[in-house]
């Protein structure tokens, strides 16, 4: 039976331990740059002993960033930049992972610390914003989209692959496409935002679609021998839970059929109005069942943040890798320290020596 601390293979790529970092922006960017911040933060993150570290929401495109602070890997410095990230990284012991996305009709926003609300109309660092439909998302987020054409279709999809190009380059080795959240690849999944009645929008099906060939475009530029998984919510708890999760399983079903590795299972996030039942893991049974319908290896996170639950929904195979997000952010060593709880002698995983040579017999005092 696996636990926390077995490692975990998928293609060519072996994890030291379950532990994922999941993306988390830090808006620290300029034009879409890396710089010292995100340096230092990703650093600590692997060398804290995490069997995966994947790097925030990575815009495809200018327009595709959720705020103007946001990561992007539309040009070549970008991607110099990243590929430090990268090393620094696996340097660490961390495999290095980034998600690329596009935020559609939540994109052009505030700082979550300065509004969490769209750009206004007329200040020059906002811009318009592309989804299916011409729906605004509501609440905050008010800002009306442009209906996308086919060819701008097309070339979100072009710059979808031309990002995982740039980080197969840039020395990534796991790849999350963001399909969540409600940002772009979500909304042509939702009948939240989409309303189109041409071979993007419909029933599941065409629904799927955008997502589907935005998969197939990427394989084809992706390793094969490198997992490509994708972040999706499969549940928007507004209402009609059942009817979205066996659509959304259906078409999980055809994304490992067309080449996905594994999925991290999230939420929706498409209307304002959906009354999520925040708890502890309360997603792993979602995560679950995604698992055993789909038949894929599945992750996931939301409050996954004791090493008791974390431990817990690995031996239960619940899911394959068990993300951590805000745990991590309050503390690095984060993954040292659930060993130390679980009492784990020789835990399997290894800080870097100049760490692990001292912490190894090191057992803190209590209290
Ligand atoms: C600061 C912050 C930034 C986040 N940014 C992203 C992101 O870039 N992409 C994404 O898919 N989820 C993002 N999330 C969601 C996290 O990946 C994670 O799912 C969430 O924090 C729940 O896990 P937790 O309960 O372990 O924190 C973010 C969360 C936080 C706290």
């Amino acid at each position: 039976m696996s636990d926390l601390f077995s490692p975990f293979t998928l293609k060519s790529v072996t994890l030291r331990n379950r532990i994922a970092v999941p993306p988390m922006c830090q808006y620290s960017a300029v034009d879409g740059l890396v710089n010292d911040w995100h340096l230092a933060h990703y650093t600590g993150l692997a060398r804290g002993g995490a069997g995966l570290v994947i790097v925030e929401a990575t815009g495809v495109s200018p327009e595709g960033r959720i705020t103007p602070a946001c990561l992007g890997l539309w040009n070549d410095d970008q991607a110099r930049g990243l590929a430090g990230i990268a090393a620094a990284i696996k340097s660490g012991g961390a495999v290095p992972g980034i998600q690329i996305g596009h935020a559609g009709r939540k994109a052009s926003a505030n700082r979550p610390w300065e509004g969490d609300d769209h750009i206004a109309e007329g200040d020059s660092r906002g811009w318009p914003t592309l989804s299916p439909s011409a729906v605004p998302f509501g609440k905050q987020l008010s800002k009306t989209p442009k209906a996308m054409t086919t060819d701008d279709i097309a070339r979100v999809q072009a710059d979808f692959v031309a990002a995982a190009v740039r980080a197969r380059d840039a020395g990534f080795e796991w790849l999350e496409l963001h399909f969540a959240h409600g940002y772009l690849a979500q909304s042509f999944f939702s009948i939240h935002a989409n309303q189109r009645d041409d071979a993007y929008g419909g029933d599941a099906v065409r629904r799927g679609r955008f997502l589907l060939d935005t998969l197939r475009a990427v394989r084809e530029v992706w390793p094969q021998h490198l997992p490509l998984t994708a972040r999706f919510g499969v549940i928007e708890f507004d209402g009609r839970d059942e009817e979205t999760l066996t659509e959304a399983i259906a078409l999980v079903r055809a994304m490992r059929e067309s080449g996905l590795d594994l999925l991290n299972v999230s939420v929706g996030f498409s209307t304002p109005e959906a009354q999520v039942p925040w708890g502890p893991a309360f997603l792993a049974p979602i995560a679950e069942r995604v698992r055993r319908e789909a038949g894929l290896a599945v992750a996931s996170s939301w409050g996954i943040d004791t090493p008791t639950l974390a431990d817990g929904v690995i031996r239960a195979e619940q899911m394959d890798l068990v993300m951590v997000g805000r745990a991590m952010l309050a503390n690095p060593h984060w993954p040292y320290q659930t060993a130390l709880a679980l009492k784990r002698e020789r835990p399997s995983w290894v800080l870097p020596a100049p760490y692990a040579h001292w912490l190894e017999r090191y057992q803190p005092a209590q209290g």
